[in-house]
């Protein structure tokens, strides 16, 4: 009606809507020790499990004998597979329709499978038990290697399914395979690179815990657990239980940190609430660090082979790739169910290009399930990669500057809506802009000069530049096209004012921390004309807040975002026919306007009212015909997603001697379309960025030849701490969603995805001279080393 909320006018009502920096409501009770997570939880009579796991990555189990647990004081059950048969509660099914042992049944598939579970009156006594607990095992010879799996001979790691006889999960191909050939064979110019993203975990702050609790008395079933989306996972709980969903709660207090690796349902959850079930008193699991690394969903995992088809002048003309995928034992990857290989389509990127072809083939391992969409879309990280390192690969091959070629190929502004070669539909951006910009704040000019310099002098610290002027796609649905076991990824939003003019607002999406309490409450405020202090936001409980698939690949903004967006849109359109009533005009003479927040009688601006005064009139004075309240409930399936973009600037220095990188600048532009709050914003661009500088020099989760995990704790598997991140410059461009209500794109998982290739492009243009073309991930020194000894450079 008012043409929504216009890109940064809107900031400064000061009522704390649209583009205010509005501190975080949420961080009231979190600084100051009063968050509520799930290990806080304490109910009377409470008991707690510890999970016995497989020490092997490929056994089969020949005995289990419970004895000596039993034995131990305090331990009340022991439960293994054969208990959870009697409830067909053995197995469950994946996010991708596969079946895994909730406790291993006959054979196990990775390290640290779950194989028997320990319920005692408290934590130290279950750990006790479930030390005393005897599993026979006949070790089997794992494989850990997606390539070794495929091998004629590899060991058959899923003879649970009915004629699989080899560890071959599945293909998928996208894109026109013959005329992607035709212009590669023509091509003046090809260039091809072998790259792996290898396996990363989402190491949340806190790990996974659930405290299952059955009440005999209700026949109701409510588990506390750390999900990304309680609502679906009721749904799966019901139907893998058998009780009816509405005689399920699921409750997500807070959470914190998922990064994807919560939206999974894993054993534990299972094992807790069934405990619960059968014992009839509360169960409380919760994982320590190692066993969430080792068991819980990781991510990545994609050995990725690039070629671009190119002219002699840097126009690309194809895209080709071919990915082997690692899944681990069980097909339990996070992803919308019609796209196998996620949202790793968009591999053209943010480049006009004609013409692609893409195939996968996914192989079981013996490691753990996941390929989660880690702080992303469903592969949209791994898509990124690819495209970003390929086209520095191509500038480097034809001596071009990377910037430059990126501009000569970016989907220019009036081609948008643009419709990609696979066939994805990109709303609205504006590259060029968001990569001047981006060039203007990190010197670029100055740089290169000062880069060409130091190889002149062959100085001991070599300077290397890297761009990544990535796409991304973010807020799955539409429903048509995406779904998870069957239900359609909307999402939704309902509001209430109360009599006394204030509201509460509950979403079907689940924050981890991102500050939802805040940002919904601040789209509110836009629409309504409320003062964000008077808005309450509330989720995370099945019981009442509204049906949503949950937070997770940006799609909180760009779905429940909306939905809060158009049911505020909805009681602004009751609250104009109270206006009219108290105004005593008629509806068709009355206005809203955006900057004051109220409703006017047209042509007399001194005749206005506020939405508290309307509240108040929709519970005291109704006018006749309408029912009393005031409040709207919104279900939006979105009819695209959004595709945010950005440029960033990664500036490194290379010590020569010891292959340590350092980062001297690191500019992020983002654009993420109209911006709810920018200090939230910066705040989840600062985070993601520090996860990107992680997965580019240091994590990665490896295995031994006997399956055993390498890097299956803290020890092993480094996270960067404030000693390895930098300053961040950031900056932005704002270029609205034109199908969102309220224009905006999501953002959170932007910097994850944009900076690795960034920072390896960096490392990649600082030995370029030395004709070296790619690093693989994590760089560590010693990996810098190597490629600078091959490159001649090394001192
Ligand atoms: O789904 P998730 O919350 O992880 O991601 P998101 O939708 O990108 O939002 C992350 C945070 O940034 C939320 O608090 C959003 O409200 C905020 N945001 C914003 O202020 N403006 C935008 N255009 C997008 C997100």
């Amino acid at each position: 009606e008012d043409g929504g909320p216009q890109p940064e006018k809107h900031c400064g009502h000061g009522r704390g809507g649209m583009g205010e920096e509005v501190k975080r409501k949420e961080d009231q009770r979190f600084i100051t020790g009063r968050g509520n997570y799930v290990d806080d939880i304490k109910k009377p009579g409470m008991l707690h499990c510890e999970i016995v796991r497989s020490p092997h990555a490929h056994a089969r189990i020949e005995n289990i004998d419970k004895s000596r647990a039993l034995d131990v004081d305090g331990v009340v059950a022991v439960l293994t597979a054969e208990d959870l048969l009697e409830y067909d509660l053995a197995t469950m099914p994946t996010l991708m329709d596969d079946t895994q042992d909730v406790l291993v049944n006959d054979k196990v598939k990775f390290q640290s499978q779950e194989v028997a579970a320990v319920i005692a009156t408290d934590r130290y006594t279950a750990k006790d038990g479930a030390e005393k607990v005897v599993v026979d095992y006949d070790v089997l010879d794992p494989v850990v290697d997606a390539e070794k799996a495929l091998e004629d001979d590899a060991p058959l790691i899923r003879d649970d399914i009915e004629g699989q006889e080899d560890n071959h999960c599945l293909d998928w191909e996208t894109g026109d395979e013959e005329a992607t050939a035709r212009v590669f064979d023509d091509a003046p110019v090809t260039v091809k690179e072998q790259m792996l993203y290898q396996r990363l975990h989402p190491a949340p702050i806190e790990t996974c815990g659930a405290v299952g609790d059955f009440d005999p008395g209700k026949d109701k079933l409510t588990v506390h657990m750390t999900s990304q989306a309680p609502h679906i996972h009721r749904t799966l709980f019901s139907q893998v239980s058998g009780i009816p969903e509405h005689k399920v709660r699921i409750v997500s207090p807070d959470v914190g940190g998922g990064f994807g690796n919560k939206v999974p349902i894993y054993p534990g959850y299972v094992v807790a609430a069934a405990a619960s079930y059968v014992l009839e008193q509360p169960v409380k699991w919760v994982e320590e660090r190692s066993e969430n690394i080792q068991s819980t969903g990781f991510a990545r995992d994609y050995d990725m082979q690039g070629e671009l088809a190119a002219t002699e002048d840097g126009e690309i003309l194809a895209v080709r790739t071919d990915v082997l995928a690692d899944h681990g034992a069980y097909n339990a990857v996070a992803q919308p169910s019609k796209f196998p290989a996620g949202f790793f389509n968009i591999f053209t990127g943010s480049y006009d290009v004609d013409t692609a072809y893409g195939t996968l083939t996914a192989a079981y391992t013996n490691t753990a399930p996941g390929g989660v969409a880690y702080r992303c879309s469903f592969r949209v990280t791994e898509a990124v990669y690819l495209i970003e390192r390929m086209v520095k690969v191509l500038a480097d091959e034809l001596e071009m500057d990377p910037a430059e070629i990126r501009r000569k190929n970016f989907i220019q502004p009036d081609q948008f809506p643009y419709e990609s070669p696979t066939g994805w539909n990109y709303d609205s951006g504006d590259y060029e802009k968001a990569l001047d910009l981006a060039l203007e704040m990190a010197d670029y000019d100055d740089y290169r000069e000062e880069q060409q310099r130091r190889i002149e002098e062959d100085a001991d610290k070599l300077l290397g530049i890297g761009i990544s002027s990535f796409t991304e796609v973010v807020g799955a649905g539409p429903g048509k096209t995406c779904d998870i076991a069957g239900v359609e990824m909307f999402d939704s939003a309902e509001i209430r004012v109360h009599p006394t003019g204030n509201a509460t607002v509950r979403v079907g999406v689940q924050t981890q921390g991102q500050g939802h309490e805040t940002t919904f409450a601040q789209i509110v405020a836009e629409e309504l004309g409320m003062d964000v202090d008077d808005i309450t936001v509330e989720h995370g409980d099945t019981d009442t807040d509204p049906y949503g698939l949950g937070t997770y690949g940006s799609r909180s903004t760009p779905v429940a975002g909306a939905a809060a967006a158009v049911a505020s849109r909805k009681v602004r359109e009751k609250a104009k026919a109270i206006a009219a009533n108290e105004l005593e005009a008629a509806e068709a003479d009355i206005t809203w306007d955006r900057e004051s927040g109220e409703f006017h009688v047209a042509g007399a601006p001194d005749r206005s009212i506020s939405i508290t005064e309307i509240a108040a009139g929709a519970y005291m004075n109704k006018p006749a015909g309408e029912d009393p309240g005031l409040e709207a409930v919104n279900y939006y399936d979105p009819p695209e997603m959004t595709y945010p973009f950005g440029s960033y600037i990664v500036i490194v220095e290379i010590d020569r001697e010891t292959g340590e990188v350092e980062f001297e600048k690191f500019v992020a532009v983002d654009d993420c379309g109209n911006r709810i709050n920018p200090m939230i914003i910066e705040g989840q661009i600062h985070g993601g960025l520090a996860q990107g500088i992680g997965t580019a020099m240091m994590e990665h989760v490896t295995f031994d030849d006997n399956g055993n995990v390498t890097g299956g704790d803290f020890m092993n598997y480094l996270l960067p701490t404030s000693m390895e991140i930098p300053e961040f410059e950031t900056g932005h461009t704002v270029t609205p969603s034109p199908h969102h209500p309220i224009g905006a794109k999501g953002v959170g998982e932007s910097p994850t995805v944009g900076s690795p290739p960034a920072i390896v492009n960096a490392v990649v243009d600082a030995m370029a001279h030395g004709g070296i073309s790619h690093v693989e991930m994590p760089m560590t020194p010693d990996v810098v080393w190597e490629k600078l000894d091959e490159a001649g450079l090394a001192m």
